[in-house]
């Protein structure tokens, strides 16, 4: 096994159903977030983190993407003849960002099959998975710990948020390896809990949940798992699930250096879900160096006056 990773596997082949009408001609990825799309935050995390070979698994309607991260030289000119430095960086700063590759998916069958299309690309090789539409506040710090604790343990690495238990039905959650009764941890420091894993569930039903640890959107994994793919079946929703494929490495902790959770205690936002999006981009304003004084401001004056106002119905 290797264990140094240098690749990640971005996939962006989903439909976006939820993000309907928005998203019939967009991809959701490219919404725009502040003052950049979804799908920047999560190349320039992966860049944070050393990961520059990447991989973006796209579909149909999809070509937005590749242009963003392509030089425009006609734009560049015009800035230049213009001298606006901080705009042409910003431009050209996409396309130099990383080393960005694409493939189709073809039918979007699922995570797990967007997931398997990288296969060629990533070979035996440990790899890191970052979806598409997920913003990790922080991410950075986050994806390195999970590359440092594949380094230290060898096992696949999931990242967990504990989620209230009537939302776990939303995710895909974890069952802790428990040794007399208490979750076996992985001796990390106190900022960053981590847990062998001993199976993982797809959407369960609040009631079935082994946990309220729900997956969020970043792995690394072992190779190994593109060999249990290959046969994973379709599960929830018709479905390849990535969850369903990690249940085995969970269970062959053995053979295939089982999986391991560390929990992610910052901030997330799901992008291709209406709420979190408008979460991320009011949370992100907030914070922005250049207009982050103005919206704490607004939102303040806003807030006053949001007593009993009524829902539009549009
Ligand atoms: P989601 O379930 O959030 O994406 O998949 P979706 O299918 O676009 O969502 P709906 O339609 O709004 O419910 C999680 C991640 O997996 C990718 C998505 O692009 C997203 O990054 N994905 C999902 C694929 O690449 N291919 C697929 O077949 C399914």
């Amino acid at each position: 096994m290797t264990s140094q990773v240098t690749k990640a596997v971005i996939p962006a082949a989903g439909l976006g159903t939820r993000f309907l009408p928005a998203t019939k001609a967009i991809p959701k990825e490219m919404l725009p977030v502040v003052d950049r799309p979804a799908i920047q935050y999560v190349v320039e995390e992966a860049v944070q983190a050393n990961l520059t070979d990447l991989l973006m698994v796209t579909g149909r309607n999809k070509t937005p993407l590749e242009n963003h991260f392509d030089r425009v030289p006609a734009l560049e000119d015009a800035l230049e003849k213009r001298g606006d430095e901080s705009r042409l960086t910003a431009v050209r700063r996409t396309s130099e960002l990383a080393d960005v590759h694409y493939l189709r998916q073809g039918d979007p069958l699922g995570l797990g099959h967007a997931v398997l299309r990288a296969h060629q690309h990533v070979g035996k090789n440990s790899f890191a998975v970052l979806l598409g539409d997920d913003i990790i506040d922080d991410g950075g710090e986050l994806l390195r710990e999970m590359l440092t604790l594949h380094e230290k343990t060898g096992a696949s690495v999931v990242a967990v948020q504990e989620v209230p238990t009537e939302q776990v039905s939303s995710y895909g959650v974890v069952a802790p390896h428990l040794v007399d009764g208490a979750p076996e941890s992985i001796e990390s420091n106190d900022a960053w809990p981590a847990v062998w894993v001993d199976g993982l569930v797809e959407k369960p039903a609040p009631e079935q949940a082994p946990s309220n640890l729900a997956i969020i959107g970043r792995y690394v994994l072992r190779h190994e798992v593109f060999e249990v793919l290959q046969r994973t079946s379709p599960g929830r929703g018709g479905e390849i699930q990535l969850t369903d494929a990690m249940q085995e490495l969970a269970a062959r902790r053995e053979e295939l250096g089982g999986v391991v959770a560390v929990v992610f205690r910052g901030r997330r936002y799901d992008t291709g879900n209406k709420f979190d999006y408008l979460k991320a981009n009011i949370e992100l304003a907030a914070a922005h160096p250049e207009i982050g004084e103005q919206v704490r401001e607004w939102i303040q004056s806003y807030a006053s006056t949001l007593t009993n106002r009524p829902t539009q119905n549009r």
